[in-house]
C-alpha cells in the first residue's frame, strides 16, 4: 500500500527538508540494530574501535586506494565552505577535511555511535569551526538546511536499504543550488578485477548490505533523482565509485 503522506512529502523535498517517514526512521537516535548485530566488532565495541582507528587499517581495507579516494573528497573542499560529513571515518580523514574548511567555514561531523563521536571529538572537537554531533544521518538537519558540500565516505554500503533511501534523500534535501553532495563507496568490480572475488567473500560474511551497491546506482535511492545531475567515476577496476550530485539548473528557472 502506498504511504501517501510520505509520497506527498517526497514530491517536494525542497520545501520539506526531512519527509515524515525519514524523520521516523530511528527518530530517537539510538544505535540502530544493524550496528550492534552486524558491526559491533568494527564500530561499536570501544576496545576494538581503539585498535581500528588508524590510517593503516583504512589503507588495508581499501587495498591501498585510501589516499586517492580521500583526495577526491578533499579536493572538493574550499576554505570557508559549510561542509557536513555524515559519518566518522577511521584515521585522519576528518582532521584533513576540517583543516581544509578552516576557521572561515564550518565543518559538521555526525555519527550515530557514541564511541565514534568520542573519537571524532578527540580529533577535531577543539577546532572552533567544528561541531561533532551524535545523530542518525538519515534525518540530521543542519541549520538552514544548506551545505556547500555533504559527503558520505563509505557509509552507504554499511546500512540497510531503508537507510540508504533515507540518507540519500536527506543529503540531497540539504544541498542548495550552488551546493554538492559526494558519495565515495563500493561499486560492482569488473569481471577481470581479482579484488572483486575477495570482496564477494567479505560481503557474504561481513557486509550484508554492500551487495546492493553492486546491483544498483546510488541515484536509484533518491526519490527525486531527476532533479539532480549525477556524475559517476569508477576506480580500481570498478571496485569503487565517486558520485557527485548537484541540483539541475532547470529546477530553478527564476534563479532564486
Ligand atoms: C563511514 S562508515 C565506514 C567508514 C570506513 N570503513 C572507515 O574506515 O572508517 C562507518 C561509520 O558510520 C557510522 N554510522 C553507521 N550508520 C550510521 C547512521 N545511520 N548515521 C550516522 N552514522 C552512521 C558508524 O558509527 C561508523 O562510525
Amino acid at each position: 500500500m502506498v504511504d501517501t503522506t510520505y509520497e506527498a512529502a517526497r514530491t517536494d523535498s525542497r520545501r520539506t527538508a526531512v519527509p515524515p517517514k525519514i524523520r521516523n526512521l530511528n527518530a530517537n537516535n539510538e544505535v540502530p540494530a544493524y550496528m550492534s548485530e552486524v558491526y559491533d566488532w568494527a564500530y561499536v565495541n570501544p576496545a576494538k574501535v581503539g585498535w581500528l582507528d588508524r590510517n593503516i587499517v583504512v589503507k588495508t581495507l581499501l587495498f591501498g586506494n585510501d589516499q586517492r579516494l580521500m583526495r577526491a573528497y578533499l579536493a572538493l573542499i574550499k576554505p570557508g565552505m559549510r561542509v557536513w560529513q555524515i559519518a566518522h571515518v577511521y584515521g585522519d580523514l576528518v582532521v584533513r577535511a576540517a583543516q581544509r574548511v578552516g576557521a572561515a567555514g564550518c565543518f559538521h561531523l555526525t555519527d550515530i555511535t557514541p564511541v565514534q563521536i568520542e573519537h571524532g571529538q578527540r580529533k577535531i572537537g577543539h577546532l572552533p569551526w567544528v561541531r561533532v554531533i551524535r545523530h542518525d544521518a538519515a534525518h540530521f538537519e543542519g541549520e538552514g538546511h544548506a551545505y556547500d558540500l555533504i559527503c558520505s565516505f563509505f557509509l552507504l554500503h554499511e546500512v540497510p536499504e531503508e537507510w540508504k533511501h533515507a540518507i540519500v534523500d536527506n543529503m540531497l534535501s540539504q544541498i542548495p543550488d550552488s551546493g554538492e553532495a559526494v558519495f565515495v563507496d563500493y561499486h560492482r568490480p569488473a569481471w577481470w578485477q581479482p579484488v572483486g572475488y575477495i570482496l564477494r567473500v567479505v560481503n557474504h560474511f561481513l557486509e550484508p548490505f554492500a551487495k546492493s551497491l553492486w546491483e544498483r546506482e546510488i541515484s536509484s535511492y533518491a526519490s527525486q533523482a531527476s532533479m539532480f545531475e549525477w556524475e559517476k567515476e569508477c576506480l580500481f577496476g570498478g571496485v569503487y565509485q565517486i558520485v557527485r550530485v548537484r541540483r539541475r539548473a532547470s529546477q530553478n528557472p527564476a534563479g532564486c
